[in-house]
Parts: C-alpha cells; sequence; structure tokens
C-alpha cells in the first residue's frame, strides 16, 4: 500500500507522453487468445491492470512476455481447459473478456463474476444475451458464469443498453460465429474500433465498428499480426483537466484529437485555450474556470471516466457547476474526499451541484476507485500545501508512470510505502 505526496498550488509547464489505453489494451488481450501465431501488442500502458491480464494469459497456459522494447508477444497455441483462478480475475472487470475470448476458441469458458470498481450495480445481462442469441448455452451458478456451445451461429442482436463491456465480449465470440452476426445499439467508443481493427488485421470480417450497428462475417481462419493500442484519452483527458484547474501550458504528446473532442470542447468552454496540432494536444489556461453543465454520455457524448477529475476543476470554478452521471448509478465516490479539500459540492441523486470556491486546500485524502484517485492527483495539484493521497493502488491500475509525468510537469510529487 503506498500514498503520494503531491505539493500543489503551481502552474503546470511542460510536456508529457501518453500511454496505451486501458482499456483497450483489456480487450485486445484476451483477443489474442484466437489467433494461431504469435501477436505482438505495441503501447501497452505498464499498469496493474495489464500486468494482471498478462498473469491470467500465462496460467491459462498462453505465452506471454514484455519484450525490451515495451510490447508484449502472446502466443496461445496451447491452452489449458482450466477455469481461470478467481484471485486474478476478481482483480479486474476486464477478466469477463475471456468469456467471449474462450467461447469463439474452444466453444466453452468458465469464469468467476468480475472484480473492478463500485460504481453501483454492473450486471452482465447483455453479454449473456449476446452469447445466448449466438446458440451458447449460459448458466451462472455461485459467482461463476458458464458459457458453452457446439457451433455458434451469427445472429441479429440488439442491446437493451449502450454497453461497451457486452459489445466487446459478443463481438469476440461473433467472430467464430457461422455465418453473419448483426450488432445493434453497440457501443462506439474507440476502443471498440481498435478491437475490431486488431482483429481485422488477424483476418476477421468486422464492419461498422465505430457507428452503431457492427457485422461481423465470423469463421475465418485467424492468424496472430501486430497491433498498436490507441492512445489512453481518459489519462490525457486527466492530464488536460490538471493542466486547465492549475494554470499553466501543456502539452500532451502522443493523442488522436479527435478522441478528445468532447473533453476539449468542456475544457474550452471553462475558458481554457486547447490547441491540437497533429498527434499532440496543448492545453494553456491563465484564468480561473468558468462554471459548467455537464452530462456524461457513450461516446460520443462527455466520458463518465473522465468526470471525476473534471469535478475537481469545477470546484474551483467562478460560479455553481451541475454535472450529471448519464452511465453509473453511483460515481461520487471522490466528491466527500474533494469536501475535505475545502470544495462545496453536494450530490442530488445522480447529479452533483458544484459551487465553485476560490481555493483548495491541501488536506489527507483517501481514493476509492481509479477515477476518483485520478480526481484526487487533480485537486492536489490545484491546492495549496501538501496533499496526501492515500489508496494509490487505485491509480496504478490505470496510470502509468504518475509521478514522472507529473514532475514532468513541474509538480513536486513523492510516493511513501504507507505504515
Ligand atoms: N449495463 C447493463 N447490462 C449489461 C452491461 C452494462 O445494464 O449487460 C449498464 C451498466 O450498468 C452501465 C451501462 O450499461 O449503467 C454502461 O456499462 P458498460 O457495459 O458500457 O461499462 P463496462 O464495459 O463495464 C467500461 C469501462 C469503464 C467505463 C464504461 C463506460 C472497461 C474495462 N471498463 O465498463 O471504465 O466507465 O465502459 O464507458 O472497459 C474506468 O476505466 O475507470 C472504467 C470504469
Amino acid at each position: 500500500m503506498a500514498k503520494l505526496l503531491v505539493d500543489g498550488g503551481r502552474p503546470l509547464r511542460g510536456t508529457v507522453r501518453i500511454s496505451g489505453r486501458k482499456n483497450s489494451a483489456v480487450a485486445v488481450m484476451p483477443a489474442a487468445l484466437l489467433p494461431q501465431g504469435t501477436s505482438r501488442l505495441e503501447n501497452l500502458p505498464r499498469i496493474t491492470d495489464v500486468e494482471v491480464f498478462l498473469s491470467i494469459l500465462r496460467q491459462m497456459g498462453a505465452e506471454a512476455a514484455w519484450r525490451e522494447d515495451g510490447s508484449i508477444e502472446v502466443n496461445a497455441e496451447r491452452l489449458y481447459r482450466l477455469p481461470v483462478s478467481f484471485e486474478l480475475t476478481r482483480r479486474l472487470r476486464a477478466s469477463y473478456y475471456l468469456l467471449g475470448a474462450l467461447l469463439a476458441r474452444q466453444g466453452r469458458a468458465e469464469v468467476a463474476l468480475p472484480g473492478g470498481c463500485d460504481l453501483g450495480p454492473r450486471p452482465i445481462d447483455q453479454h449473456l444475451k449476446g452469447f445466448r442469441a449466438l446458440g451458447a448455452e449460459v448458466s451462472l451458478q455461485r459467482g461463476t458464469v458458464k458459457v458453452q456451445a457446439r457451433q455458434l451461429r451469427g445472429a441479429r442482436i440488439y442491446f437493451d443498453v449502450v454497453s461497451v463491456g457486452a459489445t466487446i465480449n459478443v463481438l469476440l465470440a461473433a467472430t467464430a460465429a457461422e455465418g453473419t452476426t448483426v450488432l445493434e445499439n453497440a457501443a462506439r467508443e474507440p476502443h471498440v474500433v481498435d478491437l475490431a481493427n486488431y482483429l481485422n488485421a488477424c483476418g476477421a470480417h468486422i464492419r461498422g465498428a465505430g457507428t452503431d450497428v457492427i457485422k461481423v462475417q465470423g469463421g475465418h481462419p485467424l492468424r496472430a499480426a501486430a497491433h498498436a493500442i490507441i492512445p489512453d484519452e481518459i489519462e490525457a483527458a486527466t492530464f488536460m483537466t490538471a493542466a486547465a484547474a492549475a494554470g499553466g501550458d501543456v502539452t500532451l504528446e502522443n493523442v488522436i484529437p479527435t478522441h478528445l473532442e468532447p473533453v476539449s470542447a468542456k475544457l474550452k468552454e471553462a475558458g481554457a485555450l486547447v490547441l491540437e496540432n497533429g498527434d499532440s494536444v496543448r492545453v494553456i489556461s491563465t484564468e480561473r474556470p468558468l462554471p459548467l453543465q455537464l452530462k456524461t454520455m457513450p461516446y460520443p457524448g462527455f466520458p463518465t471516466d473522465a468526470m471525476p477529475p473534471m469535478t475537481a476543476l469545477l470546484s474551483i470554478a467562478s460560479g455553481t457547476s451541475l454535472v450529471s452521471e448519464g452511465v453509473w448509478e453511483n460515481r461520487f465516490a471522490h466528491v466527500n474526499e474533494l469536501r475535505k479539500m475545502g470544495a462545496r459540492i453536494r450530490v442530488e441523486g445522480r447529479t452533483a451541484v458544484i459551487e465553485g470556491v476560490d481555493a483548495l486546500q491541501a488536506a489527507p485524502v483517501e481514493a476509492r476507485d481509479l477515477r476518483a484517485a485520478a480526481a484526487l492527483m487533480v485537486a492536489g495539484c490545484i491546492a495549496e500545501g501538501q496533499t496526501e493521497i492515500f489508496g494509490v493502488e487505485h491509480l496504478d491500475r490505470g496510470y502509468e508512470g504518475t509521478e514522472e509525468k507529473l514532475r514532468a510537469l513541474g509538480v513536486r510529487v513523492q510516493r511513501l510505502r504507507e505504515e
């Protein structure tokens, strides 16, 4: 267990390279179980979620290891037929992608219900509906999901809610289904497109990823391919928000600016200058942020994962902001901690009413989930004095090299082991 000490209250200046996207990495890694041969996955972030997934792949019998150049090679030609240990799967939500991947690969899978951040109920009914529509038998016993099918068959599947996880899981399974699968009301997130690009590079026939209708011609043999994971737009959004909140001039390299548009638009509305240049984005901020009205939604709406850091920014805005959470039932775990730093925030149902204060004060605070940790990191950059952030293991699940990156922006930061 570790804590971070962040000395805030000064503008951020410098350049940071954004890492590969966590939520894409944890979808492409299980997909690498499907093709014959060795896939090389580049631009994977060195974060706990990726390390845990690597351990899961190895425990299943796959060869999977980091190379010196920072890529990972995965060869899954030989796999054991054992259920994956709950010790590992419980540590990350995305372990449920093994259901879709193994169903495609070997016609059966058994995975304990996943962990991940506590954001309220996280049902997987849409995943199971998709598997059933493809002809799989699905059962749920003592917290473990079992799926099996002698032959998956293409189907038309309408998702009742827009779900990133269900879209990815059913897409994985559909690559092995005979005939055509059509996913309707599919998630449009860039990491769905990234996964489809990797699978297509392996020989799959997936069209329409990035729109709400995805068509898969299943049953094509897949051969391993090299693939570079797209940049993490939530990590980028976190640093952009920190720069806009604390003031300064920050350049982020290795980003895809179009993926950042929902966040850039809101930061501009809050008064920051956001300049795009090829694969970099620069955020300049000299004034106190303006208040905003914001609602999180599936892509291309404002991403729920970027909302907690934005709440930290709005806590020092020059007026009252309204932030509505449109994806998760309970995503305001960071609010109590921000209050300890002087923020005036009231949560009414799924809306936070944020009355901007002149400044935040450093305080000991505790992160209870990944993006709450990111919010506290941003708050630490804003606040005068030294903010002590406990629960840093949550941050490590999704952010690579946080201290080095903050230091590159002139922030004094130390990691200490908790006593
Ligand atoms: N939902 C259902 N039934 C389902 C699946 C989802 O009702 O079968 C509901 C959920 O309860 C939620 C909404 O649909 O209200 C959206 O859930 P979704 O399935 O899209 O979320 P997820 O796949 O579990 C991923 C990310 C989350 C991110 C959401 C939304 C991964 C591993 N996780 O979760 O990321 O918040 O999409 O964009 O990709 C994070 O990185 O901090 C994080 C929590």
